[in-house]
Parts: structure tokens; sequence; C-alpha cells
């Protein structure tokens, strides 16, 4: 059993654990990431015999029984039963040295909460995201995990409803009906650490800058009258905080992105990581964006289109949810590009035919030498959940770790995770460029400080270049 210790902050408590440091006399030729590539499957999996430790975690997930969840919980089971590869899985393909004080991934547990007490089979049928065979190779597991009774408010979500609720007085119940959650989940799964994980419907935007999420005493007067500002991700997070476990928040929901909640986090030494995980148009858009812009070519306009026909694209079929996506997916070109762009559009439209399989396009003008134009095109068709999925997990190995490490508030160098990194001061320009945000999860991982996780300011030194010549 994991040291498991009481305390009016951090029952999940386990002590400090020792960062491996890169040896820079070992490193090969290439760039800074290339020293720590080894392979979809490092050595672990090589012949060499080498087997990860055995740390068994739980992943708490909000939204238990959705499209990436049940991809997350299949892949998972997959992975223990040695039937795939671990294709998708951004850590896996780092050098072991880095990543050997990371949880295995077959050391993860699931559990967690949903408005649908469908078993994860069933749920997992419905998304149709797993093709026949890995379906069947996985259900008899998923079939075994039903959600526990969630916490939900339809004024935050209008288009997602369902009867696995649990009746409470008010927030302040629901909040510590959450924690006894926790607890059980980890005493029931004899677990060595817990990382909370939200991957539930988006939620309508929040305005955080309201009074009551100003501070922590205001916050808690705010639960205990039932401010109608406090949504359900609020009290998922606000739970997670006091119960000391770690917060990953994958969704555009406002979580534990307000100034009362990140000083609770600070305060009780918790690890708190988001936003909307960054996985497919927009991943590419900041890894794009950096070329471009070394290249001078200015970006005159940037029109970026999704379809989608989950049930994520059904939640974001409502007005009010689609703003908080359509914010976060919005803010990261002007960082990188130093300039703003005119005309950057995002459009997100449900179509129910095209399920999970997102299709996304981006048509950018740009401006060349002599002001020549020109045109650049991309059409992804992705899988929105195995995309996604494989992010979850490695945030929880990450966050887990970073608890460890003793590392709480907001985790900046988690940052390439997410399409709108949380920062420190929550105001700062996070920095958006993937290549840098990953530079700075490996100096993490080796021990190094990150690495200007946060710019600071978005426009400072840069001059707005013009787009045409003349
Ligand atoms: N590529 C991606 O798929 C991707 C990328 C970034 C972010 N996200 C975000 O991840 C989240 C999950 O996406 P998805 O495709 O799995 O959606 P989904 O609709 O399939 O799953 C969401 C689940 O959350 C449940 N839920 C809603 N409110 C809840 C509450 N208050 N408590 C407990 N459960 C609740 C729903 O019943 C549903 O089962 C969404 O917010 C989405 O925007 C997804």
């Amino acid at each position: 059993m994991g040291a498991l210790s009481e305390g009016a902050l951090g029952v999940w408590s386990t002590g400090s654990v020792g960062v491996a440091r890169a040896d820079p006399e070992s490193m090969g030729a290439g760039g800074y990431m290339e020293r720590y590539r080894t392979g979809l499957n490092g050595s672990r999996e090589n012949g060499q015999g080498e087997r990860p430790a055995g740390r068994r975690i739980g992943m708490a997930v909000v939204g238990l029984g959705g499209a990436v969840a049940t991809t997350a919980v299949a892949g998972v089971e997959l992975i223990k039963r040695g039937l795939i590869e671990k294709h998708g899985l951004p850590l896996a393909a780092l050098d072991e040295d880095l990543v050997e004080d990371l949880a295995p991934y077959e050391g993860i547990v699931f559990g967690g909460w949903d408005l649908s007490g469908d078993d994860l089979a069933s749920a997992a049928s419905g998304h149709g995201v797993l093709d026949g065979e890995r379906f069947e190779a996985a259900k008899p597991a998923l079939s075994t995990i039903r959600p526990w009774p969630a916490f939900g408010n339809e004024e935050f979500c209008r288009k997602v409803s369902g009867d696995n609720v649990v009746a409470v007085s008010g927030n302040a119940e629901a909040v510590e009906k959450i924690r006894e959650d926790l607890r059980r989940f980890g005493e029931e799964n004899d677990l060595d650490g817990l990382v909370l994980v939200n991957l539930a419907s988006t939620e309508k935007r929040t305005d955080s800058t309201l009074p009551v999420f100003a501070t922590p005493e205001a916050f808690e007067e705010g639960i205990k009258a039932d401010d109608p500002a406090v949504g359900p991700a609020m009290l998922y997070a606000y739970a997670a905080i006091l119960e000391g476990v770690p917060y990953v928040n994958f969704t555009p929901s406002v979580g534990a992105d307000v100034p009362a909640l990140v000083k609770l986090a600070e305060e009780g030494g918790v690890p708190v990581a988001g936003k909307d995980g960054k996985t497919g148009q927009t991943m590419l858009k900041t890894a794009l964006a950096p070329a471009l812009k070394a290249r001078a070519l200015t970006v005159d306009s940037w029109f970026s289109a999704n379809i989608l026909g989950n049930r994520d694209g059904q939640a974001l079929d409502d007005p009010d949810s689609l703003a908080s996506k359509v914010e976060t997916k919005g803010s990261v070109l002007d960082q990188i590009l130093g300039y703003e762009v005119p005309n950057h559009v995002v459009r997100i439209d449900y179509y129910p035919p095209r399920g999970d399989n997102k299709e996304a396009w981006d048509n950018i003008d740009l401006v060349g030498f002599m002001g020549a134009r020109m045109q650049l095109k991309i059409n992804f068709l992705c899988g929105d959940s195995i995309l996604a999925a494989p992010l979850a997990i490695e945030l929880a190995r990450l966050s887990d770790l970073a608890k460890r490490r003793g590392e709480g508030g907001v985790q900046e160098h988690l940052g390439m995770f997410f399409k709108a990194p949380m920062t420190k001061d929550l105001v700062s320009v996070p920095e958006h460029a993937l290549h840098k945000q990953e530079e700075n999860l490996v100096r993490w991982l080796s021990g190094e400080s990150p690495n200007g996780s946060t710019n600071g300011h978005a426009t400072a030194g840069h001059k707005a270049p013009t787009t045409r010549e003349g």
C-alpha cells in the first residue's frame, strides 16, 4: 500500500522522488529533443528485459463514460495485455532515463463520475471510436467499470444530461461527496497516487474575474451560498485540491483556473494543470506557425473550420459552450507570430454523420518575398478521441510525479498538452509554440527549470509586419 497520510490538505501525499538528470556527455548529436528520443517503445520493450516500476495510480475521471475517457481506459487495458504499441503517447518516445520516475501505463486504474450510468463497454460501443477487434479485446475490462453518480448543472451544459446523478442539498455537500468518492477509490484500489482528470462535456463560459473567485475565503463562502457562478467543473476541482489530489482540466470549462483555487493549490502543494487538450488542429497550428515565422512568411489571414459529430460536438452546438471552445482555440497565433493575425477565424460545426472522426480544414494566406501571395491548405482527418486519450493518460502520470516532487500550483511545463495553457499568475501570456513547450517539458523531466514557459507579453519586441509591399 502506498503511503496515504491524513491531513487537512493533502490526504494523498507520497513523499519526494529522485530527479533523473540528463547526462550531457551521453547525448548524441542533434537537437535538444533528439537527444532524448529512443523510438516508440523505448528500451523497456526492446528485449532488454526491463520492467517499469510497480507504482499504481488512480485516474479519477469526470466524464468517465465519454468518448475520450472510454478510449483512454480501453487503450490502457490493451497496453496491459500487450496488444498494442504505444503510438500517440508522447512520453513513450522519450529516453527511459527521463521517464523512469513516472508511474507506468500498466499501473493506471480508472474510476470516475458520469451523468450516464452505462458501463464503459456500452458507452464505448455508442461512441464508435474503437474498431471491432480492439473493442472486443477491451470489452471484458470495460464492462466491469460503471461511472459513479455525478454532479451536473444544466445551466452550465444545456445539451448533455443524464440520470446518474447524486441528490445533494447544495454545492457544499457535492464537494464533500466528491471528496468521499476520491478517498474510497484510493482505499479500494490500493493506490500509490491519485489524479483527478476532467474529461466532461464543455460548460458555458464563466467570468473568472468575479469576486467570488478572487480568494479562497470568497470561494468557500460562494460554495456555502450556492453562488450560481460556480459550475460543476469547479466543484470537482475544489474537491480535488482540498483532498490533495492533483487536478487536470482537459476541457475548455473553467475549473481550477481562478485565483482562489490556484492559491489554494499552491498552499496545499497540489499540482493543477489545464486547459483544453491541444490535440488536432491547434496542435498543428502551433507547430506550423513557428516555421512560417522562421522564414518571415507573413500570415495575412488564417481560416480554420472543423466538423465533428460526436457528443462533444453536440455539447458545442450550444452557443454558450461553443464560446468557451472558440476562446481557447483562438489565442495561439498572435503569441507565436508576434503580431495580430487579421481574419483569424475559427469555426466548429456539429455534423452528426462524421461521429468521432473529426475533419479540420485550414486555409492560410501568406505573403512572401516582394509581396507575393501564397496559400497553404491543410485537411486533417483525425480521430478526435484517438488523439486526445493518450494526452490525458500522460497528464495523469506527469501530475502524479509533480505531486511527488512537491510542486504545487500551476504546472506551466505541461503547456504543450493544452490549447490555453494556464500560467501561474493566470494573466501572463503562455508560450504556445509546440517545440518550445516540448523543450520545457523535457527540461522539467530532466530536473532542470523549464525555460520561458510563460511568455509574459504577447507582442513586445515585435513589429506588426505589413501584409502588402509598397
Ligand atoms: N480531441 C478531443 O476529443 C478533445 C480535445 C480537447 C478537449 N476535449 C474536451 O474533452 C471533453 C470530453 O470530450 P469527449 O469527446 O469525450 O466528450 P463526450 O461528450 O463523449 O464525453 C463527455 C462526458 O462527460 C459527461 N458529463 C457531462 N457533464 C458531467 C458532469 N457534470 N459530471 C460528470 N460527467 C459529466 C457526459 O455524460 C459525457 O459522457 C470535452 O470537454 C472536450 O471539449 C476533447
